[in-house]
Order: structure tokens, then sequence, then C-alpha cells
């Protein structure tokens, strides 16, 4: 559907490789009722988190460039891994463009920590980046950070079968190390991740808190919107690959109320 002109240079794009900037598009959507928001799910190249940096660069700047062709005024790189990758490299190309980027929540996490210890959890690629290393050593300070890569915690959540045993398995030998060795503040540095906190919050409970940052990432688009903010409340959904598993996702990650900002069905773009 093409939009007016006016209309189309005041929607908020948001991307990530598959379901997991739908956790981040939900925060912008509570916080922007009015928006127009149009999500891009790169499902056909998924998951960024075990790709090398170049592909993840050459994907952002393709999707970004997608999105701003599209009339989008603001664009929310709602991946942590692409984020890392290539969202300096997006801002160069788009310089006066609103860029609003998700890195792990290191900052509250240590200001929060009473051990004196955290975790970030995160892609394999985020974890090896040097971005990450730039950020815990800005805002650590005197804290412990351990960085736990977590290959194929992404893949499980675009399966939906989220409380599979063997998950739940995975998950308690990638954490039980880290809550005996003290850590009390457990980063979700993936924006998959948030949808997993059904699972990770019995296995933390009592010994560490989970910190997720959509509602900062959400609070930043709220400061970056301008006329973008004043909308009439629609959703676009956009996909890769397999645009009707993004729809029918919704219902299983509890995002069902989104239904009532949908322009329509779920479209395919740069298959
Ligand atoms: N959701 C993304 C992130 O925040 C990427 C997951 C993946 O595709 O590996 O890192």
């Amino acid at each position: 559907m093409l939009l007016a002109r006016g209309a189309r240079d005041r929607m908020i794009g948001v991307f990530d490789s598959g379901l997991g900037g739908l956790s981040v598009l939900a925060a912008i959507a509570r916080a922007l009722p009015r928006a127009d928001l149009v999500y891009l799910a790169d499902t056909a190249h998924l998951p960024y988190g075990d790709k090398d940096d170049a592909f993840i660069r050459s994907r952002v700047m393709r999707i970004g460039t997608h999105l701003v062709d599209r009339g989008c005024a603001v664009v929310v790189v709602a991946c942590n891994t692409a984020t890392a990758a290539a969202v300096a490299a997006f801002r160069e190309t788009f310089p006066h463009l609103p860029v609003v980027g998700v890195e792990p929540g290191i900052k509250p996490a240590a200001a929060a920590s009473r051990s004196g210890r955290i975790a970030v959890l995160a892609t394999p690629s985020t974890a090896r980046s040097q971005r990450l290393a730039s950020l815990i050593q800005q805002h650590a300070g005197a804290v412990q950070v351990d960085v736990e890569p977590c290959p194929g915690w992404a893949s499980r959540v675009e399966t939906l079968h989220l409380d599979d045993p063997t998950f739940v398995e995975d998950a308690r030998r990638h954490l039980a190390p880290l809550l005996a060795a003290g850590v009390d503040q457990i980063v979700l540095g993936c924006t998959h991740y948030a949808f997993l906190c059904p699972v990770l919050e019995p296995i933390v409970a009592n010994q560490a808190v989970l910190v997720e940052v959509a509602d900062a990432v959400a609070r930043q688009c709220v400061r970056l919107a301008g006329t973008a903010a004043l909308g009439q409340g629609r959703l676009t959904l956009l996909s890769s690959a397999q645009p009707e598993r993004l729809h029918a996702a919704l219902p299983a990650l509890g995002l069902t109320w989104l239904d009532k900002r949908l322009t329509g069905a779920a479209r395919q773009v740069l298959a």
C-alpha cells in the first residue's frame, strides 16, 4: 500500500533478523500509540548471530535503505548483533537520519549490582564484538562482567517452542555457573531473549534480575520521533521470507494486542 507523501514521511521503521525486535516494537508501540510503525523481519537471513560482520553490515544497509525509501523518518535497529556490527556504518551513510540502536544494558546493570558481578547473554557475534568490549570498558566501572554467548537461543525463539525441555536444560547449563559465581544482574543482550523470560526467570529467581532495554529504546524513540509520533497508530509487517509466520507469531509472543494497529497481512520484501 502506498501512502500519501505526508504520511510516508512520518513512519518509524524497526527491524531485526526475525521475531526478536518485536519485543522492542511492542515497547515503542506502547510509548507512541499514534505513531505509524513499520516492522521488517529479515527472516530469510536469520540468525545474524552466527554470521560475519561484513554480511550483517550488508543486510543492515539493504534493510535500512529500504525503510528510508518507504518513507521512514526514524529507523530503529532492534537487534544488538546488527547494532554492534553495523550501526556506525549505517549512520555514516544516512548522517541526517535519526537512527536508534539497541545495546546491552551494561550501565543500568552495573549500577544496580550489589555483588559487583554481572553477566551479559548475547549472540556469538555480539559476544565477540569490539562494541560490547568498549561498552563494558566505558560503563562497568569496577563491576566484573561475564560475557556468555548463547548459540541457538534466537533460533529457539523463532520456533515459538519456548519451553521445550531441551532448551530449559540448555538455559540452566548457561546460567548455573554465573549464578554460582555471584552474578546478580543478567543483561539480555539480544532482543530475542526478552521472549525467553518465562523460562529464564524461574531459573534465576531470588538470585539475579534480568535486565532489558526495550523501554529505554522506546524512550529514545519518543525523544527523536518529532512528527513521526503523530500518525494514525498503524503497523505494517514486512518480512524477507515467510511473511505469514510474522503475524502468526504474535499470539505466542503475547502480542495479540498489536493486531488492532495492523494495516493488513504481512508482506514479503527484499526476497
Ligand atoms: N535479535 C538479534 C539481537 O538482538 C539477533 C539474533 C540473531 O539473529 O542471531 O542480537
